[in-house]
């Protein structure tokens, strides 16, 4: 019998070893100590053992299940822990692997220019403020003392929807919006879609930008005009640029100025950018007409104004030495990719 024990024994220990599923560990247990398991078997012939020997061997026989119980929970725990060190290792994750990198878009070229005059002008007390791009002939031309007969209002010129509605041929209407709506102190920028019927070509083309001005107040005068363009241009330019104001003529504003601004390439040397001139025109300008006024509800009598206008198109290629204006609107990425 006690032969019997080691051999039980032995063979619990060497099935055990190749066990690899919890549910073969079952299987073990109950093959072993169940209630027809092999030890169980062996306690049942105990009855014919002799009165001394019965306790040696009960002793070997618990001995023996105590031993199978204690490696039955050792493989079990054994193959528990592996099954979650497998599981842990398969949702492995690798902080440290670089991501995927996805691109990123970047700012259309006249968006950024768009952006920093408006950063500019906000930062000197201006609103920005918008007007339609489809218009009355009234706010386009009219209220812009802009006579009937004035050649901008040539069917050449300028796109009509009817009579007396236009795509805007220039942002100055906004600024006969802003006065009928506001009362001054005003102090407003505009920038926005204008339409002229051009051929497209390097420097032209039916649609284009511009950012309108407006100042009227009290005692406003064309040396606060001269100022705050300075001020502009160098911030928009560099420091040491300087502004340069020739007589011109527009119908809406009284008297009327053409503005350059020294070259902020060459300095004013001449240069490829500024076409060896050495200044660069960058907007129209002038003292609000007493007619434009009066027409908007503003007494001339009480208040004056500045305004202006410039091209946003003509700014953003000088500023970034792009010599076809088709390029700002063919949205190819490879071009606006530059302009991180
Ligand atoms: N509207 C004018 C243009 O398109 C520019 C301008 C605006 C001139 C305001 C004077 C005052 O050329």
């Amino acid at each position: 019998m006690k032969e019997k024990l080691e051999s039980i024994k032995a063979a619990a220990e060497e099935q055990l070893a190749r066990v690899r599923a919890e549910a073969d560990i079952e299987a073990l247990r109950v093959k072993f100590l169940g209630k027809k398991g092999e030890l169980t078997g062996v306690l049942r012939g105990m009855g014919q053992l002799s009165a001394e020997e019965r306790p040696v061997v009960g002793q070997m026989a618990n001995d023996v299940r105590a031993f199978i119980e204690n490696k039955l929970s050792e493989h079990s725990a054994k193959i528990k822990s592996e099954l979650s060190r497998a599981k842990l290792e398969s949702e492995r994750l690798d902080v440290t692997m670089p991501g995927k990198a996805s691109e990123r878009g970047t700012r259309h070229p006249l968006a950024k220019v768009e952006y920093e005059m408006c950063d500019i002008f906000r930062s000197m007390g201006f609103d920005i403020t918008e007007g339609p791009e489809v218009e009355y002939d009234y706010y386009n031309f009219q209220a812009l003392n802009i006579p009937e007969n004035h050649p901008a209002r040539d069917t050449q010129d300028t796109f009509y929807i009817t009579n007396n509605i236009l795509l805007r041929s220039q942002t100055s209407g906004v600024q006969v919006h802003t006065m009928e709506n506001t009362k001054p102190p005003i102090r407003v920028v505009a920038p926005g879609r204008v339409y002229r019927s051009d051929a497209v070509d390097a420097t032209h083309s039916p649609m284009f930008h511009q950012m309108e001005g407006l100042v009227v107040d009290r005692g406003i005068t064309m040396g606060d005009l001269k100022g705050m363009l300075e001020v502009f241009a160098q911030r928009m330019f560099g420091e040491d640029t300087k502004v340069r104001f020739r007589p011109h003529h527009f119908p809406f504003t009284e008297p009327s100025a053409e503005v350059d601004i020294s070259c902020f390439v060459c300095g004013g040397k001449g240069c490829r950018v500024c076409k060896g001139e050495g200044w660069i025109e960058i907007l129209g300008a002038g003292m609000v007409h007493p007619n434009v006024l009066r027409m908007s509800g503003i007494d001339p009598e009480v208040y004056s104004g500045f305004a202006f206008g410039m091209g946003i198109e003509r700014i953003a290629m000088r500023r970034y030495g792009i010599d076809d204006m088709r390029l700002l609107y063919e949205n190819d990425v490879r071009f606006l990719s530059q302009f991180k």
